[in-house]
């Protein structure tokens, strides 16, 4: 039997986009630029995406493409089973599969959000109203613990069917419909008051207002990078053995990032127009800027009510097409340590996720008191913070050192396929990768 692979170029990029594109764009890319100042953090992350992102996810389609497997198969397979290389391999697992844990949480209070704006009856928040909701939302433990079943329900649905039946199913069919709601918001945005503003919030770079350093906000910026491109815990790797060998991979790798910028730039244009355009919402809310800003926005709204339902809509999806990569990246790895089945390997995985994500709804409330990633913060934020600003970055510095001085350049060559590309693209993961990840990461530290 051949393998389960990536039917069509097309599906490749839908699946590889459809793993970019998720909360991390549409909720944390527009909180924490909203966080660290706006246009200075925009524009460090443009350049981050660019100039360290964007070859790091060309190593991991190397990687993947070359050694047929996930992180771990792919990793044993092209440096032997001891290599030392494998831990970025088990490090990326465990990286996936915090994620994972905590995603499904979040994606649970979209899918939550979304069916009360659906709900018959239901028209918006009463005016001042939209906090109360949200804290009242994550401390109900049965209701948000049903909804993040749900959602994982549906990703583990989607994983069992496989690559070509379930992945590239559902993701050439979302994300043309995710590009459509965007858009659409983003229009109906032009309409508003606040747009002009956003458009300045968030394209003029200004010196941090609370005088946060250059590097922090930085670090926020690659961390935030990383993420959003999927790069870092070898998931890219995971659907890159997928790939058939004519398909071009720095292609695929720029289509791809060009989608992911793309619609982190339009998620700010749907979020920030309607938090300028009401009294009284700040762009520096946090965490709850979508849940709890821009759903007071709704309550101000024309139309408020239709917006809320296509908002969440559009995040239940692009959560969905990520939460899959995520199961995915780790069911690889059980099937390829474990040796069982996909079946057994994916209910395995989405069980125990959903359960470390029940003591994420009790960390909503709770502070974890040994955990300090990030000053009193509750689970999700610690879990966010430790694979961001940590797992993340050290998973890519260490699989760019791999491409650039483990691989044989035959190899990296070979997978480019185009010797223009190789010539800058070799030398540039040897040193410029590595070299950039450490300055950030230690500066970052260090500030
Ligand atoms: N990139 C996804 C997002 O932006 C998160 C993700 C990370 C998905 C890693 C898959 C793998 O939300």
């Amino acid at each position: 039997m051949g393998k389960d692979n990536f039917k069509s170029k097309l599906g490749i990029i839908a699946a590889t986009a459809g793993s970019a594109v998720g909360l991390g764009n549409l909720w944390g890319f527009p909180y924490k630029a909203g966080e660290n100042g706006g246009g200075t953090f925009v524009l460090i992350y443009l350049l981050c995406v660019v100039f360290v992102g964007m070859p790091v996810m060309l190593s991991e389609f190397i990687i993947g493409r070359a050694g047929q497997g996930g992180p771990i198969g792919s990793v044993t397979k092209l440096d032997g089973e001891k290599s030392k290389f494998l831990s970025a391999s088990y490090l990326g697992t465990l990286t996936s599969f915090f994620i994972l844990s905590f995603y499904c949480v979040i994606a649970g209070w979209a899918l939550n959000y979304f069916c009360t704006y659906l709900a018959p009856g239901f028209s918006v928040f009463a005016d001042g109203n939209s906090g109360e909701i949200f804290g009242a939302t994550i401390s109900d433990f049965s209701t948000s613990t049903f909804y993040q079943i749900a959602f994982m329900l549906m990703t583990l649905g989607v994983v069992i069917l496989g690559i070509k039946n379930g992945i590239e199913k559902l993701t050439k069919i979302m994300m043309p419909v995710l590009f459509g709601i965007i858009l659409l918001m983003v229009f109906y945005n032009f309409t508003l008051s606040g747009f002009g503003e956003a458009v300045n919030f968030l394209f003029i770079p200004k010196p941090p207002a609370d005088g946060s350093s250059i590097f922090s906000i930085a670090i926020a910026a690659l961390g935030q990078a990383f993420f959003s491109l999927s790069i870092g815990m070898g998931a890219v790797i995971t659907y890159a053995q997928y790939v058939d060998k004519k398909e071009d991979l720095s292609k695929i790798t720029f289509s791809v990032v060009i989608a992911d910028t793309l619609v982190a730039i339009l998620a700010g244009l749907a979020i920030f127009p309607i938090i300028f355009s009401t009294p009284g919402l700040e762009p520096s809310e946090g965490a709850g800027l979508a849940f709890v800003s821009l759903t007071a926005g709704f309550s101000n709204m024309p139309f408020g009510h239709i917006i809320g339902v296509i908002f969440f809509a559009l995040l239940v999806i692009a959560a969905l097409t990520s939460s899959v990569s995520l199961l995915e990246n780790i069911v690889v790895a059980v099937m390829e340590k474990g040796k069982l089945n996909r079946k057994t390997a994916t209910f395995l995985a989405a069980g125990a996720a959903t359960f470390v994500g029940l003591f994420c709804q009790i960390g909503a409330n709770f502070q974890f008191p040994l955990l300090n990633f990030a000053a009193n913060s509750t689970l999700i934020d610690q879990l966010d913070a430790f694979t961001m600003q940590w797992t993340i970055p050290i998973g890519a510095f260490i699989f760019s050192i791999f491409t650039g001085y483990r691989l044989k350049p035959e190899i990296v060559r070979e997978q480019i396929n185009n010797d223009k590309i190789a010539n800058i693209f070799i030398p540039y993961v040897k040193v410029v990768i590595p070299v950039a990840i450490a300055c950030i990461f230690i500066f970052g530290i260090i500030g």
